[in-house]
């Protein structure tokens, strides 16, 4: 029988391009699409990824509005906790938009980051089991987290108060907290105090990036302000992920972000690419992340990838 490159080659010829099978998770056809999201889901799941040796904490950030900050950092959370690892997200945007995506979100004047970050309340007190995956917890934000700007210019070890959080909250005794393997840090597209105090919290930066026009404008700004970070509040502060967001392979504009990021960040991108997919952005609709709401999408398979990367890394 023949294959579907030469079924595609004898029936549409030399008029188009020739049809080469694609190696990552970037396949044409529905048949390979679904082909290549199979042999990604039975990879993941064929070993239980790796506990790291301590809680990996990352900021997952870039002022750019738009690129799919909240998405990643809800889809990889989730992907790495039905791997069976145990993971938090820290909602530190005001939008709520991991909140709602992991499908917990109190109203306003409940206890969320805002109390944490404003009242130092225990994060523990504000922390919540997502529905759908039992290893997944949320620190949600609600509209009240948009005062939190204005007020923590006001206060104590004001960059600090979400890393003081953190370290309270892991000193706590193992008996009396929830162990985390990964705590994945959302923040708004500003590189306000909230943002301030994600980088301070965290250890590791994970940038998404839109292969766009103005991809990489900012990235610059984004990068003084982690030096700043690094040279005044945390020194152990690193970028360490770059994941390519919405990704449509068969632009060249798409393909030339692609090639600039790689020539500066060759180690921190992953190879996995997340494709643009409409089951993505249908999932936050209903409360849940890709993993749940689709897990055999392209879009699942991409994020299944890119968190099993991430957890070979550590
Ligand atoms: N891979 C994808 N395929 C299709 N749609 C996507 C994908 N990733 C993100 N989106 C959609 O793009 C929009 C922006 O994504 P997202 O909210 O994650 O970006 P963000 O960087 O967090 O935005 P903000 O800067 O406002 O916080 C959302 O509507 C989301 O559903
Ligand atoms: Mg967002």
């Amino acid at each position: 029988m023949s294959s579907l490159s030469d079924r595609f080659n004898a029936e549409f010829g030399a008029a188009h391009k020739q049809y080469v099978p694609l190696p990552e998770n970037e396949a044409e056809s529905t048949f390979d699409q679904l082909m290549h999201s199979h042999a990604v889901r039975s990879e993941f799941f064929s070993e239980p990824l790796p506990h790291p040796a301590h809680p990996r904490i990352f900021a997952v950030s870039n002022q750019k509005g738009g690129v799919g900050k909240t998405t990643t950092a809800v889809n990889i959370a989730a992907a790495l906790a039905k791997g069976g690892l145990s993971v938090l997200v820290i909602d530190c945007d005001p939008q709520g938009n991991a909140s709602t995506a992991l499908g917990v979100k109190p109203p306003a004047g409940d206890p969320s980051v805002y109390h944490t970050l404003t009242q130092d309340l225990p994060l523990r007190e504000v922390m919540y089991q997502c529905p759908d995956i039992e290893t997944l917890f949320v620190v949600p934000a609600t509209i009240d987290l948009s005062m939190a700007e204005v007020e923590l210019v006001m206060s104590d070890r004001r960059e600090y108060r979400l890393r003081d959080s953190l370290s309270a909250f892991f000193g706590l005794p193992e008996a009396d907290r929830i162990h985390f393997d990964y705590v994945f840090i959302d923040s708004p597209p500003s590189l306000g105090m909230l943002t301030l105090n994600a980088l301070v919290a965290a250890r590791e930066v994970l940038i998404p990036i839109q292969a766009e026009y103005y991809a990489l404008e900012g990235l610059t700004q984004l990068m003084a302000t982690i030096h700043k970070v690094r040279e005044s509040f945390n020194p152990e502060l690193r970028i360490s992920t770059i994941v390519l967001t919405m990704f449509d392979k068969r632009t060249n504009l798409a393909n030339d972000v692609a090639a600039d990021v790689a020539q500066y960040f060759s180690d921190e991108l992953l190879a996995t690419r997340i494709p643009r997919n409409v089951r993505i952005s249908e999932a936050p609709s209903f409360g849940q992340t890709i993993i749940s709401y689709d897990l055999r999408s392209a879009g699942a398979a991409a994020y299944l990838a890119a968190a099993k990367e991430i957890a070979l890394r550590s």
